[in-house]
């Protein structure tokens, strides 16, 4: 699980949002981490302590005179005691009023007592709340600009409908987006101030308006390591052909349909990048003469389809004049190292990731061997994401210094 053995202290202020920290405290809990909830007196408003306690099955602190569970004086100073050991303090929601006092060094109960108390190695993680207005007000976006200039880590808010009836910026994050933000948070930097760019799924290449062309690949891995180099911290843009796969957190999508289609797009981008991954399953084959109208079922000969070759969008970034470092995927039905080696100097790539092509499509947890020009690593069966990490790991640690 990715917060195993994380301690993290959840601390709630006021705002109609606290309904969806019920969640993100199981949510936590499902990856490991261990919650200690803090909640101020206009949280308790919203939700009550012994909904947090039960979801938690902790107590609740809410209060800078609270004794320990057991009643322990000498424990009894949580604004101190409840961040030593802890690995973030998470603040959600936080509202203005809660970020105008981290802004200033403000305490006046437990929970901003603690935040201004916490060891400087103690990540500050805020999530706003709030009403449109409050959040654009000038003097809610100078405090969020000081917290932020003071360490603190600020996701969101979304734009959306909120509970006042107004729409716009300042609704709180949903407690799975939380969830993908917090784990990310946690990852090594690796790719900080890097440009990725990843190619994903299967292509889609009509015969007529309703039939075409396309494979089986589920863009389960692309989207993977989209998560993957994103929560390595680097700008992730992701060309997607069709899938209904959610997009990762913080990563740029751009879908498209036919080979083509994906070969302009990257091309686009391909300039900008400093690491290429192509991961889609590309058709090598476009129909020449697709029918603009539905083909009917004549009867007679089937109709004629011929084909052309697609462009190879993997070799055409490798050729660029400055090329990002490229990685091709291979899925190989026999002498898969072999042959990924020979894919790896025919592309003039620097890294191929290989596996067996009856494992490639669909698996959620085959082996891989990273081919490049040094050596072969083969990395133990895993899960997908198991596997992005591995592999955002090898790519950061091969890539030149800046
Ligand atoms: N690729 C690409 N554009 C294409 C075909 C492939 O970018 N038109 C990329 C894939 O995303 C993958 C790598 O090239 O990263 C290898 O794809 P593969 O289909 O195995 O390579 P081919 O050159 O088509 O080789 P093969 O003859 O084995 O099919």
């Amino acid at each position: 699980m990715d917060l195993d053995g994380k301690r993290i202290v959840l601390g709630m202020t006021g705002g109609i949002a606290c309904y969806k920290v019920c969640e993100l405290a199981r949510r936590l809990q499902d990856e490991g981490a261990d919650v200690q909830v803090v909640m101020t007196q206009a949280a308790l408003k919203f939700v009550t302590a012994t909904s947090m306690q039960a979801l938690t099955g902790k107590p609740v602190f809410v209060d800078a005179w609270q004794a320990d569970a057991n009643g322990r004086v000498d424990d009894a100073m949580p604004h101190i005691a409840l961040t030593r050991g802890a690995d973030a303090v998470v603040v959600a929601p936080a509202s203005a009023d809660f970020i105008a006092k981290v802004a200033h060094g403000l305490c006046d109960d437990l929970l901003s007592t603690l935040v201004l108390a916490r060891a400087p190695d103690v990540p500050l993680l805020l999530v706003p709340a709030m009403n449109v207005e409050m959040w654009s007000h000038p003097a809610t976006q100078r405090n969020v600009a000081q917290v932020k200039a003071d360490g603190a880590t600020v996701l969101g808010p979304a734009s959306g409908a909120q509970a006042c009836g107004e729409v716009g910026l300042g609704r709180m994050l949903e407690a799975h987006e939380l969830r993908e933000d917090i784990v990310a948070f946690f990852q090594p930097k690796l790719l900080a101030g890097r440009r990725v760019l990843i190619t994903a799924g299967p292509t889609f290449e009509p015969i007529d308006p309703v039939r075409g062309i396309t494979n089986l690949s589920s863009g389960k891995m692309g989207f993977a390591l989209a998560r993957a180099a994103r929560e390595a911290g680097a700008a992730v843009t992701l060309v997607a052909g069709p899938t209904a796969l959610a997009t990762p957190r913080g990563v740029q999508r751009v879908d498209v349909r036919t080979a083509r289609e994906m070969h302009d797009a990257v091309m686009g981008y391909a300039h900008h990048a400093d690491v290429f991954i192509a991961v889609a399953a590309v058709a090598d084959w476009r129909v020449a003469n697709p029918s603009k109208t539905k083909l009917k079922r004549t009867k007679g000969a089937p109709p004629a389809l011929m084909f052309e070759a697609n462009p190879d969008i993997l070799a055409d970034v490798a050729t660029l004049k400055r090329p990002p470092y490229c990685v091709g995927f291979a899925a190989e039905s026999d002498d898969v190292i072999a042959n990924a080696q020979a894919k790896l100097q025919a592309k003039r790539i620097a890294l191929i990731v290989a596996n067996r092509a009856q494992d490639a499509f669909g698996a959620d947890d085959s082996e891989l061997h990273l081919v490049d020009a040094v050596g072969v690593t083969t990395l133990p069966r895993a899960s997908k994401l198991a596997h992005a990490r591995r592999i955002v790991a090898e790519i950061a640690a091969r890539l030149q210094p800046r």
